[in-house]
């Protein structure tokens, strides 16, 4: 029996095993729209055999884009597109989901391999906005871009920017929602004390800080049915003196569960510069960040972080550290890792694959 490979039921989802792909930008967007390369990177990873599959940060409106190729659900044309990617992932037998954000005061910026600093609004860039009025990198160097601080106003229009875009994702036949909390993002912005200067409501004490997610989860909550299961990525430690710990996460994930929230994502990083970055060969122990939080939340919680082997994912799952172990880079190496997984743990491929592949070649 492999604890991987399976089956778990949150909700009225079932997941046919323990594997997701983790949210990946691909920068390939036109006007937020998807578009065959969605289909094929998405849909690749579920005739792959994954059991969950995690479309990239999508923005909830428009100046909410990490860069001009992101991802976007803040108008309904962009529903079909995604509507057909999910009706070929369903088809190939992983649960759909989509990770919906806004990139905060790291927005307007080129793409990585464009070099990934701020563009300004005559480069293609556009105005950007968070909690405070300080630009990411304080350098000046790369991300250098002022934002404007948001006003009570603009905090209300984003919860309701993000209640809008997930009734988009349950028309676009999405099963799992995931809200961005991450990574230096809006959200995550907000929460981390290295970030959020305000001195109102939503800024000073954690409990201020945590307002802003706390908020929008609760208002998404009551518009994501209660049958469909919903996620939030945390930045689970900004791994630096004077930023957010294990322990304000464990907090904050108390009250995403009083929210309704199913799933902790247990990510970390991204705040400022001189934070830990959240993509990279240092993100190896944020594993025991979702071991900790599962452990003393009681919360489902999903690992990120330098997963590429059939028998650590495993024991991540068989240990209960975590409920689904995600995979970023090595599902971009091998998208079908899964089924190589599979037949290292002694696990029938045939179930994973499509007709056309298992037919031939299913164990
Ligand atoms: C190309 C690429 C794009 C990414 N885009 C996102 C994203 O849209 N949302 C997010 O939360 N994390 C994003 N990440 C971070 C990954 O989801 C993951 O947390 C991180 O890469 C660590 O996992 P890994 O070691 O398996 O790569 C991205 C990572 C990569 C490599």
């Amino acid at each position: 029996m492999s604890a991987l490979f399976s089956e778990l039921k949150v909700k009225d989802v079932t997941f046919r095993n323990r594997i997701g792909v983790s949210p990946m930008c691909q920068y390939s967007s036109k006007d937020g729209m998807a578009n065959d390369w969605h289909l094929v990177h998405l849909g690749s990873r579920a005739v792959g055999g994954a059991g969950l599959i995690i479309a990239e940060a999508t923005a909830i409106t428009e100046d909410g884009r990490i860069t001009p190729g992101c991802a976007g659900l803040w108008n309904d044309s962009q529903i079909e597109p995604l509507k057909r990617n999910n009706a070929f992932i369903r088809e190939h037998g992983a649960v759909t989901a989509i990770q919906i954000g806004h990139a905060g005061r790291k927005g307007s910026s080129a793409t990585p391999w464009g070099g990934g600093a701020h563009l300004q609004d005559d480069e293609g860039g556009w105005p950007i906005m968070g909690p405070t009025d300080q630009a990411f990198d304080q350098d000046g160097t790369r991300l250098m871009k002022a934002p404007r601080q948001m006003t009570l106003k603009d905090i209300e229009d984003i919860k309701a920017a993000f209640v809008a875009c997930a009734k988009r994702a349950l028309e676009a036949d999405y099963q799992l929602l995931e809200i961005h909390g991450a990574h230096g993002y809006l959200l995550h912005s907000f929460f981390s004390p290295l970030v959020n200067t305000r001195d109102d409501a939503y800024g000073g004490s954690q409990e201020n800080r945590a307002r802003m997610m706390l908020e929008t989860v609760e208002a998404v909550r009551a518009v994501w049915p209660e049958n469909l299961p919903l996620a939030v990525r945390l930045s689970a430690a900004d791994w630096i003196e004077g930023g957010l710990t294990v322990d304000d996460n464990i907090d904050m994930s108390k009250w995403l569960i009083e929210r309704g929230v199913d799933f902790v994502d247990c990510s970390g990083g991204g705040a400022t510069p001189a934070a830990r970055s959240s993509v990279g060969e240092r993100t190896a122990n944020q594993v025991g960040l979702a071991e900790r939080i599962r452990q003393e939340t009681g919360v489902k919680t999903m690992a990120v972080g330098a997963i590429t082997q059939a028998k650590q994912a495993e024991d991540i799952i068989a240990s209960g550290k975590a409920d689904i172990a995600l995979m970023a880079r090595e599902s971009l190496r091998n998208p079908y890792w899964p089924i190589d997984a599979a037949k290292e743990l002694g696990i029938s491929t045939k179930p994973l694959m499509p007709t056309q592949n298992g037919f031939f070649v299913g164990t």
